[in-house]
């Protein structure tokens, strides 16, 4: 039977565990820290010196721990590209946005056990000789921006923050920044200029790597919440022990946010690719199947922007034979393990790992018509295949949706959607917000060509429909009663 498996979220939901620092020393709480602060210079079998920081560098990249905040980037990779000769004082940023629709794990983390994150934060900077670091915070959550103030005040009165930490002689403070609630603020660069003070206007890479030219053009780490708890649990066990959990490549576990039309939507902490989507859909201990009398009708696997995966619909994914050899197996969409590796193999991603689960009662037009809307009004604007096509997406979505629809409308969408990506913008968004039209249409195109089809047949026949009648044609209408 799959069951949950709590490392991140240990303590979060146990009853009496409170966010403050007395209740997280009583856990067991920065002793991480303290076995990171006490790590001695090392003498490797070629005779050269490795420092403590180098060696939680290297314990990080063993571990193969990749980013929690969307992409799956390895962290010890992204780490390793840190300009530490610039002679540039280097930042790191926690990324709390946590702004894709369907996504609600940071907040958790934040509000229930946020000393885990400030710990995961303080060992993360001292490996990468970081002695400033921001924590940005979504504008929406002014809750968790308080508490988190709270405790860096807490554990400054510990001496786990500020000057000279536990008596080491490292320095590290850290301060907590409120966005002003946009979607775009998530995107690393479009932060990093946030927190500069501008609009968060994305930066185009090259040259805008921020481990190179990141916050005040200095080198600068940004890691997602809970990529930055996992450090501390990295620190505690070792990372070859963090590397057995989970699956080859997609180590670790992963906090799931499931939302959607199952009985028990919520979070769940999983061993990564050790659960199958059709699981943690229908498992008692995860959603706990559809509400009665209902099938499945399609899941977004990765928080909105994922491509959406229709039910019953079937992938080859590569796998070991009997004979050790790779045989590519047909696997049902229920049947993929929750990981990234099996889900970008599936034409999708596990994103910022937030399921959405749709029953046969969605109007699946009208499902990706809320979500082109976001997007449309989420787009900072700057490139045209963005700014543009994001609102022509949403604008035939909306006349789709309202009765004035045409047939042609699916493929005028995917024209669209096509021609944003790829190289046309300059922020992954353009991809955000053309994935959901490329594959929603793709896989229920019959229900967006028989909308506009329907609504063409009507207004042919002298119809008005009553949502969309301007002024006179509503009075017409008045009169006809
Ligand atoms: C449009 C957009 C929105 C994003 N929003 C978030 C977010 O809310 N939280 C987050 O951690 N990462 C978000 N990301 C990913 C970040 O740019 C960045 O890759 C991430 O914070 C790196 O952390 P990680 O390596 O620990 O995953 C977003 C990316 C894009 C393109
Ligand atoms: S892709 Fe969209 S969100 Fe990203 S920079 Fe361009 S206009 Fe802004």
């Amino acid at each position: 039977m799959p069951q949950q498996y709590k490392l991140v979220l240990k303590y979060a939901d146990q009853p009496g565990y409170t966010p403050d620092i007395e209740c997280y020393l009583r856990h067991g709480g920065y002793e991480v820290l303290k076995k990171a602060l006490a790590f001695q210079p090392k003498t490797l079998p070629d005779g050269k010196t490795q420092s403590p920081q180098e060696q939680i560098r290297q314990d990080v990249m063993t571990s193969g721990l990749r980013g929690r905040g969307g992409a799956g980037f390895s962290c010890g990779l992204k780490w390793s590209f840190v300009d530490r000769k610039s002679g540039k004082p280097i930042y790191l940023i926690c990324n709390a946005d946590e702004s894709e629709p369907g996504t609600f794990k940071d907040r958790q983390i934040i509000h229930k056990d946020p000393h885990q994150l400030l710990e995961g934060t303080i060992i993360s900077c001292f490996a990468n000789d970081v002695h400033l670091a921001y924590i940005y915070i979504r504008g929406e959550m002014p809750d968790g921006a308080k508490l988190l103030n709270k405790v860096l005040a807490e554990a400054r009165a510990k001496h786990f923050l500020g000057k000279n930490i536990l008596g080491t002689g490292y320095d590290l403070e850290i301060y907590i920044h409120r966005g002003a609630g946009a979607y775009i603020c998530g995107e690393e660069t479009g932060l990093i200029e946030s927190l500069e003070g501008k609009r968060p206007y994305p930066r185009i890479k090259p040259p805008y790597f921020p481990a190179v030219l990141g916050l005040w053009m200095c080198p600068t780490i940004v890691n997602n919440v809970e990529t930055l708890c996992d450090v501390k649990h990295i620190v505690a066990m070792g990372g070859a022990e963090f590397a057995k959990l989970g699956t080859p490549n997609n180590t670790g576990t992963r906090i799931v946010s499931l939302s959607g039309h199952v009985k028990r939507p919520g979070y769940y902490e999983i061993e990564t690719g050790k659960v199958t989507i059709g699981q943690l859909i229908n498992d008692p201990a995860f959603g706990g199947g559809l509400r009665p009398g209902r099938s499945l009708k399609a899941v977004i696997p990765g928080g909105s922007s994922a491509k959406v995966f229709k039910a019953g619909e079937k992938f080859k994914l590569k796998r070991k034979g009997p004979d050790g050899k790779e045989i590519l197996q047909e696997v049902d969409m229920l049947d993929l393990p929750y990981d990234f590796d099996s889900l970008i193999a599936a034409g999708s991603m596990s994103g910022s790992s937030a399921i959405i689960v749709m029953d046969d009662s969605t109007d699946i037009v009208t499902a990706l018509a809320n979500i082109a809307e976001f997007y449309a009004h989420e787009s900072c604007g700057q490139c045209t295949p963005c700014r543009e096509g994001s609102l022509w997406m949403s604008k035939a979505l909306h006349r789709l949706t309202h009765g004035e629809g045409r047939a042609s409308d699916a493929d005028y969408l995917v024209k669209i959607a096509d021609n944003i990506p790829g190289g046309r913008t300059i922020c992954a968004f353009g991809e955000a917000c053309s994935w959901p039209v490329q594959s929603f249409v793709a896989k229920f195109k019959d229900e967006f060509v028989a909308k506009g089809a329907a609504d063409e047949a009507r207004r042919a026949k002298g119809h008005i429909e009553p949502k969309t009648a301007t002024p006179s044609e509503r009075q017409k209408l008045a009169t006809a009663h």
